[in-house]
């Protein structure tokens, strides 16, 4: 395998900044999250430092209790396709659930604004991990956790193949001829599974990527298998070096037993960045971001990834609770991370939620120590590249602008302008062919 250069960012477009309570921030709009100018300055700022992508998470259920930001906040397709006419380069990546959409929509809506953007487009397929979720599309129960994963492999079966519903060529539009489309280059899917019955043909033409990126997030071993098999960029969320080390090779490994190059999957891991010009001002902006969240806030925040598991009846400074029943059949890969560190380090529910909610991770300090985090991460191979996750916006995002990306370029660790046009190319991801096509050319 051999290491790029160049270190890549995304980054993760929540307005309000990624703390429980983001929009306390006097700095940023009380309602930020909806805030068109914000969120301009946001993808702007990411662009001219020439971020890979822009990425809006998303779920598509809440509780009374969720954090402020998930109460009301635009839909990822339809922020984006605003994003796109402000933005030339940066890529776009929305989250979709497949548990709970269908992918012949999905499939042309990323299309759509993968076309509107130039080739821009990338989706983030989730398998939606919360009871509530369930319960606002008819169903009473969620599907088990393998029985999700296995629905998201069929659905991302079925978006690749409704992708290729037409060959590049297909559209001849010849006028003398009266010719628009070359009937022989559109292609049915007839896709028949446990989950999706769609026939295709899909209706708007071929990605100029070929296809949008598909980007995954799970971390359980099931999710790690469905990602090496199907992902061709992951977010991922270790909060040590060595966490990240593991979980990267790890991928990596399954991703060659899957039979794919390892460097055509590039893992993305979330990195919680405080900066400022010295440490003791970084400490006071960790301290005051920490006050944004008190310890009922953070439990709530503990909560969300235990399918809104009610922490009332605990005592906040006893053992952490065994709630591995809950989290293994919700967020797997994340809970098991805290429960075996909470083990590890006889943590209490109080230190456990607090953790949680304002993590001090790395990537905290003077632009150099930020820098030497990163550079470190990188160099080891514990990610290709990170998705800056700011506490507080937009300062958090104009500090690590102004501040750690000047300070890579003069380690050689980061480019100078934009090497490319797409999503695809700005990841280093090949070109996908038409599977069509290329059983054509073969024969
Ligand atoms: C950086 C990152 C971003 C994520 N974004 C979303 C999201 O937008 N919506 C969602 O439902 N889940 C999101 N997840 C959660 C995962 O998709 C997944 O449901 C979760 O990690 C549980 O999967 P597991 O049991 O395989 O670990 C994200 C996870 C990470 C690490």
């Amino acid at each position: 395998m051999t290491r790029p250069q160049h270190i890549k960012f995304g980054l993760l477009l929540e307005p309000t900044g990624n703390a429980f309570n983001g929009w306390l921030d006097p700095a940023t709009p009380r309602d930020g999250a909806i805030d068109l100018a914000l969120i301009r300055e946001l993808v702007e700022l990411a662009e001219e430092a020439l971020f890979g992508f822009a990425f809006v998470a998303d779920s598509v259920s809440i509780e009374p209790g969720a954090k402020p930001y998930y109460l009301n906040r635009f839909e990822p397709l339809t922020l984006l396709g605003a994003v796109s006419t402000w933005t030339k380069r940066m890529g776009l990546v929305a989250t979709m659930s497949a548990g709970f959409t269908e992918p012949f929509n999905v499939a042309r809506q990323i299309a759509s604004l993968d076309l509107l953007s130039g080739g821009r487009a990338g989706i983030n397929v989730v398998t939606s991990a919360w009871g509530s979720t369930a319960s606002n599309f008819g169903d009473a129960e969620l599907l088990s956790h393998d029985e999700r994963y296995l629905r998201a492999e069929e659905y991302v079966a079925v978006l690749r193949g409704l992708w290729d519903t037409y060959e590049d060529d297909a559209f001849v539009q010849d006028r003398v001829s009266r010719t628009y489309l070359d009937r022989s280059k559109q292609h049915l899917l007839n896709h028949t599974g446990a989950h999706f019955s769609v026939r295709g043909p899909l209706n708007i033409q071929r990605s100029p990527q070929g296809q949008p990126v598909v980007f995954q997030a799970g971390s359980s071993p099931t999710g790690r298998d469905f990602a090496a098999r199907h992902a061709e960029a992951i977010f991922a969320k270790e909060p040590t070096f060595d966490g990240a080390k593991e979980y990267t090779g790890d991928l990596k490994r399954r991703i060659a037993e899957a039979g794919r190059d390892p460097d055509h999957v590039q893992v993305f891991m979330g990195a919680h960045v405080i900066v400022a010009p010295t440490r003791a001002e970084a400490e006071d902006k960790f301290a005051q971001i920490a006050s944004y969240t008190d310890d009922a806030e953070a439990l709530k925040w503990l909560s969300f990834f235990y399918n809104y598991h009610d922490f009332s009846g605990e005592d906040l400074d006893g053992p952490f609770p065994d709630l591995t029943a809950v989290g293994d059949n919700h967020m797997q890969g994340i809970t098991r991370a805290w429960e075996d560190r909470a083990r590890r380090e006889n943590l209490t529910l109080r230190e456990v939620a607090r953790l949680a909610a304002t993590p001090r991770e790395d990537f905290f300090g003077t632009p150099e120590d930020v820098a030497d985090a990163l550079e470190h991460w990188f160099t080891h191979g514990a990610a290709d590249g990170f998705l800056i996750n700011n506490w507080v916006q937009p300062s958090g995002l104009r500090d690590f602008t102004r501040l750690v990306i000047p300070e890579l370029r003069r380690r050689g660790l980061y480019p100078d302008e934009y090497r490319g046009a797409t999503l695809r190319e700005h990841l280093g991801l090949p070109y996908v062919p038409n599977r069509y096509a290329h059983a054509a050319r073969s024969r």
